[in-house]
This record gives C-alpha cells, sequence and structure tokens, in this order.
C-alpha cells in the first residue's frame, strides 16, 4: 500500500509514525510550521500485521488511536501492530491514517 509522511522535520521510521494514503493531506502536515517541509512516500506491507480500527477524528468514544504511550502500550498488549482511523490535516482536509505500533510494522516499510 502507498502511503505518505509530510514533515518539516526529515523523516524518520519511529513507534507512532503516522502516514496517510492522500498525498495531499500530507502535504498540509509538512509546511504546516511555515517552514519548507518534506513529503516522503513508501510502501506498506501490510501482510501478517494486525491492523485495528482506531477512534475518528472527533469521536468522543470508541478505541484509541494509540496517540499517547499508554494507549500504545495497550494496543501492543492486543497485538496491534498499525491503528487505522479518519483524522482531520491541519488546513481541514479529511483523510485516512495509518499509525505503525509496532517493529514488525516498521520492518513492513520499503522506500517507495
Ligand atoms: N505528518 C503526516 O504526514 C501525518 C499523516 C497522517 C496523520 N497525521 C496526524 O498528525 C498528527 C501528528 O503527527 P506528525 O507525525 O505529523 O507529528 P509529530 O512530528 O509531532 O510526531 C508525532 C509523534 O511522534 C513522535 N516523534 C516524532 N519524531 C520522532 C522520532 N524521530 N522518534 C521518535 N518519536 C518521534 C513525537 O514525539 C510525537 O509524539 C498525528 O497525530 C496524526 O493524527 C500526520
Amino acid at each position: 500500500m502507498r502511503l505518505y509522511h509530510g514533515s518539516s522535520k526529515g523523516f524518520t521510521a519511529h513507534i507512532g509514525l503516522c502516514l496517510t494514503d492522500d498525498s495531499a493531506a500530507a502535504w498540509e502536515y509538512a509546511v504546516r510550521s511555515g517552514r519548507p517541509g518534506t513529503l516522503t512516500t513508501v510502501e506498506l506491507s501490510t501482510f501478517g500485521l494486525k491492523i485495528a480500527k482506531g477512534r475518528d477524528f472527533g469521536e468522543g468514544s470508541g478505541d484509541a488511536c494509540g496517540d499517547t504511550p499508554a494507549e500504545i502500550k495497550r494496543l501492543r498488549r492486543r497485538g496491534v501492530d498499525v491503528v487505522e482511523y479518519m483524522d482531520e490535516a491541519p488546513g481541514g482536509m479529511r483523510h485516512r491514517t495509518w499509525r505503525l505500533l509496532s517493529r514488525k510494522a516498521l520492518a513492513s516499510l520499503a522506500a517507495a
């Protein structure tokens, strides 16, 4: 699956990394600080990964989206590698996010 990450700080594959399939939304994250940004394109092989549905942007309840260390720990205890949810970029674009929670998920990333 082709995914994108926008950043003004360069790209590092780390636990908690957020990716989207919408390159325009990723670009909104890249330029959010007003500094020049970068758009990184990757391939995520989802084979063998446990992907859970997370809480969508603006939703008050339901499963968490892994945006705190405690939530990541809880999801990892359930064996979740990736959490997927609907998100909102800084400019208001709605898009889908995949947040990588495990080393296995990071090892499934390749440059595109
Ligand atoms: N940037 C994107 O392309 C993108 C894509 C989809 C969703 N999002 C959304 O944007 C929000 C912010 O994500 P972000 O990645 O743009 O912001 P960010 O750079 O602030 O990183 C988010 C989290 O990852 C941690 N982090 C960042 N770099 C790290 C590193 N090198 N090593 C270890 N930890 C590191 C930060 O401490 C922070 O807790 C997310 O909650 C997500 O919902 C962003």
